[in-house]
This record gives C-alpha cells, sequence and structure tokens, in this order.
C-alpha cells in the first residue's frame, strides 16, 4: 500500500511513523507531507531517510493518507487529497460530526469503515480510550447513563503543549516567573478544568466530543453521558474515572470477567499489590488499562472504573492505522 502522513512532524505524525514500522503495515511507499516549516527536513523511515514535503492543495497520488495536521486544514483540505481514489483517515474533529463520515474504533465498530466516500474520521483522543473500555460492558449489561472525568496529559495540546509544561516546570522551579501560551494557565503544579471552547450549555467541546462522538460509534443516538475533561500537568497517556448505571444486573466480578475477554483492553486491578491504571504505566502501550472496578456506592446497578491510555497511541495513531488495516 502506497502511504502519506500530514502532519508527519508533529506529536501524531511521528507516533504515525512508529506505530506502521512496529505493526509491520505493508508499506510500498511513504510520503509525509508538513507545513513549508518542515519541507526539506529528513525523517527515518525502515532505516532510510524520507525529505518532507509541504501539504499539498489537491489530490495525493496515494492508497491511504493519515492526516494529523488539525481541523483547519483537514477542513479545507481533506476532500481535495481523496479526489482521486485516496482514503483519508484524519485524525482531526473536522470530519467527525459529517454524517456521511464514519468516525471508527475498529474494536467497536470496523463494518462502519466499509461506508466511507473517501474519509473516515479517527475519534478524538479522550472518547477511544473511554470507549474500548466502555463498549464490551454496554454490550454485555447495556449500560444506560455515563458521567465520567478525565485527567488528560500535556500531549493532547501537541508537542507544544509537552514542551509548554516542561518549560513552565523548569521555569517554576528555578524561580522564574511562570507562564502560559499554548494552555490558559500555568499547567506546571496546575490542574485546568478547561480544554477546549465553552458551548452555550456550560460544557466545553472537548467534554461533548466524549458525548458526541460515544453516541455516533455506539450507534446509540440517546445515550445519557455527561462529561469534565481536565488538563493535569503529566507529558503523556490520558485517565478517566467513569461512572456507569447499566440495564441488566452487574458485579464488579462479571465485568472484570468481561474486560478480560475485550480487545484493546488489560485489566490491571490488583488494589493490594497497588496495582492499577496509571499514565506512567500506560504510556507506550497500545492497551488500555483498566482498572478499580468496583461497585459504585451512590447509584443502584452501577459500577466505577478507572482507565489510563496512551493518547498518541490508542488516542490518535494506533486507532488511525488499525483503521488502515481494515481497508487492506
Ligand atoms: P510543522 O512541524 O511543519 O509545523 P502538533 O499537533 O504536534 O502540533 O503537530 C502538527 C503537525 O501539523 C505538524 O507536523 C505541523 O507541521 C503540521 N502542520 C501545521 N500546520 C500545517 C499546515 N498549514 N499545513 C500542513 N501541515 C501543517
Amino acid at each position: 500500500m502506497r502511504v502519506a502522513i500530514v502532519g508527519a512532524t508533529g506529536a501524531v505524525g511521528k507516533e504515525l511513523i512508529k506505530v506502521l514500522e512496529a505493526r509491520d503495515f505493508p508499506v510500498d511507499e511513504l510520503r509525509l507531507f508538513a507545513s513549508p516549516r518542515s519541507a526539506g527536513k529528513t525523517v527515518n523511515f525502515q532505516g532510510r531517510p524520507h525529505t518532507v514535503e509541504v501539504t499539498p492543495e489537491g489530490p495525493i497520488p496515494t492508497d491511504v493518507v493519515l492526516a494529523s495536521a488539525g481541523g483547519s486544514v483537514s477542513k479545507k483540505l481533506a476532500p481535495l487529497w481523496s479526489s482521486e481514489g485516496a482514503v483519508v483517515i484524519d485524525n482531526s474533529s473536522a470530519w467527525r460530526y459529517d454524517p456521511e463520515v464514519p468516525l471508527v474504533i475498529p474494536e467497536i465498530n470496523p463494518d462502519a469503515a466499509r461506508a466511507h466516500k473517501g474519509i473516515i474520521a479517527n475519534p478524538n483522543c479522550t472518547t477511544a480510550i473511554l470507549a474500548v473500555a466502555l463498549w464490551p460492558l454496554h454490550k454485555a449489561f447495556r449500560a444506560t447513563n455515563v458521567v465520567v472525568s478525565t485527567y488528560q496529559a500535556t500531549s493532547g495540546a501537541g508537542a507544544e503543549g509537552m514542551q509548554e509544561l516542561l518549560d513552565e516546570t523548569r521555569n517554576y522551579l528555578e524561580g522564574r516567573p511562570v507562564g502560559h501560551k499554548v494552555f490558559q494557565h500555568p499547567i506546571a503544579f496546575n490542574v485546568i478544568p478547561h480544554i477546549d471552547a465553552f458551548q452555550d450549555n456550560g460544557y466545553t467541546r472537548e467534554e461533548m466530543k466524549v458525548v458526541w462522538e460515544t453516541r455516533k460509534i455506539f450507534d446509540e443516538p440517546e445515550m445519557k453521558i455527561s462529561c469534565t475533561a481536565v488538563r493535569i500537568p503529566t507529558l503523556r497517556a490520558h485517565s478517566e474515572a467513569a461512572t456507569v448505571l447499566f440495564e441488566r444486573p452487574v458485579t464488579p466480578e462479571a465485568a472484570r470477567a468481561v474486560l478480560e475477554e475485550a480487545p484493546g483492553v488489560e485489566v490491571v486491578d490488583e488494589p493490594a499489590e497497588n496495582r492499577y491504571p496509571m499514565p506512567l504505566s500506560a504510556t507506550g502501550k497500545w492497551d488500555v488499562e483498566v482498572g478499580r472496578i468496583r461497585q459504585n456506592l451512590a447509584f443502584d446497578n452501577a459500577l466505577d472504573f478507572f482507565v489510563s491510555g496512551d493518547q498518541l497511541l490508542k488516542g490518535a495513531a494506533l486507532n488511525a492505522v488499525q483503521i488502515a488495516e481494515l481497508l487492506l
């Protein structure tokens, strides 16, 4: 297969290159694109240097375009990139809510990918990490209400977000003034309950992405979901605490048994051994860690659990490459 990566020099783009290599994706030809700033740089793939080119404003002569260069670039250019037959797997939010564009997590709705008309959307990272754990529970016990609070790493804001955490932590520790550019407030030694723009209903767009996207991927347009999205001063991997009410009788043991068999999930749930999901242990893993599975004390027939997943992998690059594997 001929593959192109748009946004190849970014945080997700770099992971895309590594994931293609690690999964032995059959790449016959790889082309790398970014902004004019990066044109001419070289990046190694399978031991050979590849030159970064300026992203075209027209068709890309390839089979699959893995795009991660931001929403405005994709909104404008994805239809052009795909206009001569390439399939664009887009990591931005530009196309996710378009009824003509499938939104796909291969463990959940692989068949939806077949209906594409040139663009397939990759879900938001927070949605993807929750959904791989929630879906098997939903299938087994039917989830009716979901309340989730997130603990999101700076990697969610790209390579610049991670750099801001490192720089501002250093400034803080060395007694220099602490500032912020990428985030709305200083991120070092802080938590910020504000990711993406506030909407009329008081939720942020990041929070509503979890609602809209989970419903679309699960094909459950009425599912009741509420989210609080919080940025925390970690580098990579998002965590989420979920409370889920179910229709069918559920126990933590039954849920654990279902999750043990679920693809894309690793149960890490041995409190006596201090083993539970954490960003540091989830970083670099393809599977999403799930643990702290317990009966919720406030609602009947409800569970609490905690997930940690690599935002750049299952939340982005890995899921995109898995979608490309569906197309093979
Ligand atoms: P560049 O490195 O040349 O700026 P991140 O999410 O880590 O910030 O990465 C964003 C990626 O998208 C980078 O590869 C970046 O390239 C690329 N990019 C940003 N703006 C554009 C644009 N207008 N056209 C094409 N690629 C872009």
